[in-house]
């Protein structure tokens, strides 16, 4: 097991840089995810782990050992691809044992570790199929055996559940939790799927462009995004924006004002990083589910509000999802299925003040 570095990685194809001065160190035993849109550049970095690409510039270390310019078989790595490409002659057990067989393992060797394998996976009962006769959620499996059964340094996974249908997705992912939690191998996943990122990292690197925005815990990238990029592509649904927000002092008091749509106080510990931004064009910031329909909390709910008309409401029986028009603007909070929001009426809707965000409208970096 090891620990993976990059250092200032970019990687050109032609003149085209598709990665920007990516630089993280992932430690052993840690399970990183790479999560961003496609074509940000998730496959290109795992892929120069690989020593499939090689970096254009900058290094890229596994263990202590600098890898630039070493061979895929001498890295120590076992990658498994979106499209898990069994042979289809062989059987599981074949298809297992095929990495071993190459590297001239001895067969009980082989024997052993297949069978170890396959019982970790709950394939033991499969290994004579041949992968036609096997569900895509025990191709899957097979695929990441394979990978198990190098006992390999570090695990390379490109999105390995995306020809999975829902259900299966989260009963994979959950295997490969409990397979990591046992196993311990330092893992590099890609995923465009936000949410597996979130469920399955230890940190997360977020990438866009092919620059990372942010990497930490997913909790501190939810609750601290960096920026409106990474704001709005953690969490579901997704972070409400509502720009044009001026920042107004009243004495003590620092009130963040939504033209013709509320406003909202400014906890204390964050009243002077709004007022130095106040010059700013500014963008307010807030989950769905940091809000709440204001009849249901009471008094001190009018001095953080935001007032709109109800669009659509989705009853999911444990939290309404509302839809809302506010000042022109398509918002969407999660309520108590006790309000009683009405599509056509209009609604005041509470605003936890201390999980507001504010971010710079030009830039998108956070101000908080
Ligand atoms: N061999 C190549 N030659 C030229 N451009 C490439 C090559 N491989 C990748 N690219 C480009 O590099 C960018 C990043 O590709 P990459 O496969 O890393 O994206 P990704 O984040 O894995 O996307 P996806 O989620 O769609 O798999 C894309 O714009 C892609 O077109
Ligand atoms: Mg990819």
């Amino acid at each position: 097991m090891a620990r993976v570095q990059f250092e200032n990685i970019y990687k050109r194809f032609g003149k085209v840089e598709v990665v920007h001065d990516v630089s993280f160190d992932i430690k052993d035993k840690e399970f990183m995810v790479l999560v961003g849109p496609s074509g940000c550049g998730k496959s290109t970095c795992l892929r120069m782990v690989a020593g499939l690409e090689e970096p254009s510039e900058g290094q890229i270390y596994i263990g202590d050992r600098m890898v630039n310019g070493v061979d895929p078989k001498d890295r120590d790595i076992a990658m498994v691809f979106q499209n898990y490409a069994l042979y289809p002659h062989m059987t599981v057990f074949d298809n297992m044992a095929f990495g071993l067989k190459l590297r001239h393992y001895p067969k009980a060797e082989i024997k052993k570790r297949v069978e170890d394998a396959a019982g970790q996976l709950g394939l033991e009962n499969l290994l004579k199929r041949k992968p036609k006769e096997l569900s895509g959620g025990q191709r899957q499996r097979v695929a990441l055996g394979r990978a198990i059964v190098r006992e390999a340094q570090v695990f390379l996974m490109d999105e390995p559940l995306s020809n999975l249908d829902a259900k299966l997705r989260v009963e994979t992912r959950a295997n490969i939790i409990k397979l990591h939690q046992r196993i311990q191998t330092t893992t590099i996943y890609v995923t465009h799927d936000q949410v597996e990122a979130m469920t399955m990292g230890d940190r997360i690197a977020v990438l866009n462009g092919g620059v990372i925005q942010q990497l930490g815990t997913p909790q501190d990238l939810y609750d601290n995004p960096a920026n409106m990029f990474v704001a709005g592509f953690i969490g579901t649904p997704t972070m409400n924006f509502i720009p044009g927000a001026k920042v107004v002092g009243e004495g003590d008091l620092t009130k963040l004002v939504l033209e013709g749509i509320g406003q909202i106080e400014v906890p204390a510990e964050l009243a002077k990083r709004a007022r130095d931004a106040a010059s700013r064009e500014l963008t307010f910031g807030i989950r769905p589910s940091h809000l709440e329909d204001a009849t249901l909390i009471g008094e001190s709910s009018t001095r953080s509000s935001i007032d709109g008309t109800v669009d659509v409401v989705e009853n999911l029986g444990n939290e309404l999802q509302v839809y809302l028009t506010a000042g022109g603007k398509s918002l969407i909070a999660t309520l108590d299925p006790r309000s009683r929001a009405v599509p056509g009426n209009k609604i005041r809707l509470y605003v936890e003040s201390d999980r507001i965000h504010l971010f710079d409208t030009a830039t998108g970096e956070s101000i908080f």
